[in-house]
C-alpha cells in the first residue's frame, strides 16, 4: 500500500492536485495497485493564519509516507522568501532530497515557440543538485542600511554533495540508455572555486562511465544551445541556481509550465513530486489553470514508487490530452482545468 502525502499548497496548487488525484485514482483501478493519501495544509494560507511555516513535527509526520505530492507554495500577501525558505526548501533540505529532475520533453502534437524544431529535438533531462550552492541561505550584510553596505551570498559547495549529485546524473544518463552523454554546466571561467571542484569531480566520475559521453558548456551558451540546438542534449547536470535558471528556460522550450514537471528527489528515502510553475496567484480559483504539469508530476511519482504501468498510462494520457489543447496555457487551453483532467482519465480507459 503506498501511502502518499498530498501537500496542495497555495493558489492554483488545490486545483491542479485535485486533478492529479482524480487521475491517480482511475489509474490506480486500472493498473490494479492500492495507495492511501493524507492531506497536509503547508501554505502560505496557514501561515497568515497561524503564523506556522513548516514545524518539525510537520516533517516527523511526512516521513512515514512514501512519497510527497505537491501543488505550490506562494502566497501573494506573504513577502517573498518566506514560504519559500520555510516551506518549501525546507521540505526539500530536511528530507535530503538533494536531486531535483527536470525532464524537458516536447510531446508530439505541442506547440514550441522554437522555429524549426519537433518533439524530435526536445528530449533531455536536467539534473539540478538541490541541497548546496547558493540555495542554503548563508551569507551576511555588513554596514547595512548604509552607503557601505555589503551583502554577501555565499555558494556552498562540498565534495560530498557535489559528487552525490555528479554520480546521480551518470548513473541516471546510463539508466535512461538513450544517448548516453552528460554535459556539465557551469561557469568554470569565472566561478573558479565552485566549478574547479564540480569540474574535477565530474571528470573523476567519468572515467566510471567509459560508456558515457562528456561534454561542458558555460551556462550563459547553454541557454543559448538550449534554444538554438536542443538536440545537443540528453542530460545536464548542474547545480542548484543554474538548476533553476535553465529549467525554466527548459519549461518553456517544451511548451511552457503547464506541462513541466519536477521531482525533487532523495534517491535513499522519501521523494516529492510538483508542477514546477508555482502558485500562479493571477489564476486562482479560475478553474482555467493547465493541470498537466502536476498530472506529469503524478507520473514521476507513480515512477518513484516502481508503478510503472501506471506511470505509462498516465504519460500516454497526458500526450493524448495536449494534443487536444488549443494551448498549454492557462485560460487558452479551450477547456477548463476540471475538463483537462478528465480528458486525461479518459484517454487512459
Ligand atoms: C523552483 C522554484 C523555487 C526554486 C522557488 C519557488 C524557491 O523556482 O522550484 O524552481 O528556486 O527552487
Ligand atoms: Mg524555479
Amino acid at each position: 500500500m503506498h501511502k502518499i502525502a498530498v501537500i496542495p499548497g497555495d493558489g492554483t496548487g488545490p486545483e491542479v492536485i485535485r486533478e492529479g488525484l482524480k487521475v491517480l485514482e482511475a489509474v490506480s483501478k486500472i493498473a490494479n495497485f492500492e495507495y492511501e493519501t493524507k492531506t497536509f495544509d503547508f501554505s502560505g494560507e496557514r501561515y497568515l493564519k497561524t503564523g506556522k511555516l513548516l514545524e518539525n513535527e510537520d516533517i516527523e509526520e511526512v516521513k512515514g509516507y512514501s512519497a510527497i505530492y505537491l501543488g505550490a507554495v506562494g502566497h501573494p500577501d506573504v513577502q517573498p522568501g518566506i514560504l519559500e525558505q520555510g516551506v518549501l526548501l525546507k521540505l526539500r533540505f530536511s528530507l535530503d532530497e538533494y536531486i531535483n529532475l527536470r525532464p524537458v520533453r516536447l510531446y508530439a502534437g505541442v506547440q514550441t515557440p522554437l522555429k524549426n524544431k519537433t518533439f524530435k529535438d526536445i528530449d533531455f533531462v536536467v539534473v539540478r543538485e538541490n541541497s548546496e550552492g547558493l540555495y542554503t541561505g548563508k551569507g551576511s550584510f555588513s554596514n547595512k542600511g548604509t552607503k557601505d553596505e555589503v551583502a554577501i551570498q555565499e555558494s556552498i559547495n562540498t565534495r560530498k554533495g557535489v559528487e552525490r549529485c555528479i554520480r546521480y546524473a551518470f548513473e541516471f544518463c546510463k539508466q535512461r540508455n538513450k544517448r548516453k552523454k552528460l554535459t556539465l554546466c557551469g561557469k568554470t571561467n569565472v566561478l573558479t572555486y565552485a566549478w574547479d571542484l564540480w569540474q574535477r569531480v565530474f571528470n573523476e566520475i567519468a572515467k566510471e562511465y567509459p560508456d558515457i559521453e562528456t561534454d561542458y558548456n558555460h551556462v550563459d551558451a547553454l541557454c543559448m544551445w538550449m534554444i538554438r540546438n536542443p538536440e545537443w542534449f540528453d542530460v545536464i547536470v548542474t547545480d542548484n541556481m543554474f538548476g533553476d535558471i535553465i529549467t525554466d528556460l527548459g519549461a518553456i522550450i517544451q511548451g511552457g509550465m503547464g506541462i513541466a514537471a519536477g521531482g525533487n528527489i532523495n534517491p535513499h528515502g522519501l521523494s516529492m513530486f510538483e508542477p514546477i510553475g508555482g502558485s500562479a496567484p493571477k489564476y486562482t480559483g479560475k478553474n482555467t489553470i493547465n493541470p498537466l504539469a502536476a498530472i506529469s508530476a503524478l507520473q514521476m511519482l507513480l515512477a518513484s514508487l516502481k508503478e510503472e504501468k501506471a506511470a505509462d498510462l498516465v504519460e500516454k494520457g497526458v500526450i493524448a490530452t495536449a494534443q487536444k489543447l488549443e494551448s498549454l496555457s492557462a485560460g487558452r487551453m479551450g477547456y477548463s482545468t476540471q475538463e483537462v483532467g478528465d480528458l486525461v482519465v479518459e484517454a487512459m480507459e
